[in-house]
């Protein structure tokens, strides 16, 4: 097959990232492509987040990130993460990434149509209420006075205003409800039905099964498993390790 269709939206090769002398990730490869939903397991500590951050060109602390990240076969490695943001790479990190003291038109107001985003959809301000109908009842409130699952919605929102190529969740249902668990992780899925391309980190295992395409288990830095939901979710080290079955 010639290469454009089969080209991966977001590729990894070689990543590894070091926080002082210690080796947090070591990922060989990862690839996603255009409209897959692939989900990113593993215990506390096993470096989902550090893998996401070092795909967004960003970190916590000083580690050393090297190896390739590619966006649509652009090599943006070198590019740090307000450039990668506008190459269309996003990550809502596990604070969510909303203003607390804007309220949630201007929050959204913040996150505006970028110019050059060819062949990317930024989703209007009226889709995006759409999607969310409890963000739109709740237009003038700050978003310091939403709730864990409004601030998610609002994060993913305000990623959606600025034309995702790829957008990376981590963690999106901690803190949350188990009933908004649902919600938030059937919407992602429903917006890649739509097209979006999306990495999403997640602890909860049983309820990321029901929405992802592929999953990658993580542990200590490496990819020790990934592959299709149906046949991943069979597999002993997940089953034993998250959902308590018998392998
Ligand atoms: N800023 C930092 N400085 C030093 N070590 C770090 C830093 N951030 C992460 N680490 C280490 O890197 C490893 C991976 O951490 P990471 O936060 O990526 O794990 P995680 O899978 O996201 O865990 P959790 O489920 O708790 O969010 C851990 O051993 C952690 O202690
Ligand atoms: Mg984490």
């Amino acid at each position: 097959m010639s290469a454009p269709e089969t080209r991966p939206v977001l590729e990894a090769e070689g990543l590894e990232v070091r926080y002082g002398g210690n080796l947090a990730l070591s990922v060989d490869r990862l690839a996603i492509a255009q409209g897959e939903l692939v989900g990113v397991v593993g215990a506390n500590g096993a470096g989902k987040s550090t893998l996401v951050n070092a795909l967004a060109g960003w970190s916590r602390g000083e580690p050393k990130a090297t190896g390739t990240v590619r966006l649509d076969g652009r090599d943006i490695s070198g590019l740090r993460t307000p450039e990668r943001v506008k190459a269309g790479l996003l990550l809502i990190p596990e604070s969510r990434l909303v203003f607390a003291t804007l309220s949630v038109d201007e929050n959204l107001a913040h996150a505006a149509h970028p110019r050059h985003a060819q062949g990317r959809r930024a989703y209007s301000t009226d889709e995006i209420f759409d999607l969310f109908p409890n963000l739109a009842s709740r237009r003038g409130h700050l978003g310091g006075q939403l709730s864990g699952g409004e601030r998610q919605m609002l994060g993913i929102a305000r990623a959606l205003r600025l034309a995702p190529r790829a957008l990376m969740l981590d963690e999106p249902s901690i803190g949350l409800a188990p009933r908004l668990v649902s919600t938030v992780l059937e919407t992602i899925r429903a917006l890649v039905d739509d097209g979006l391309t999306v990495l999403l980190v997640e602890q909860n295992v049983k309820a990321t099964i029901p929405v992802v395409d592929r999953l990658v288990l993580l542990e200590r830095g490496r990819i020790l498993a990934q592959g299709p939901t149906a046949e991943m979710q069979d597999d002993p080290r997940i089953a034993e390790a998250y959902l308590g079955g018998a392998a």
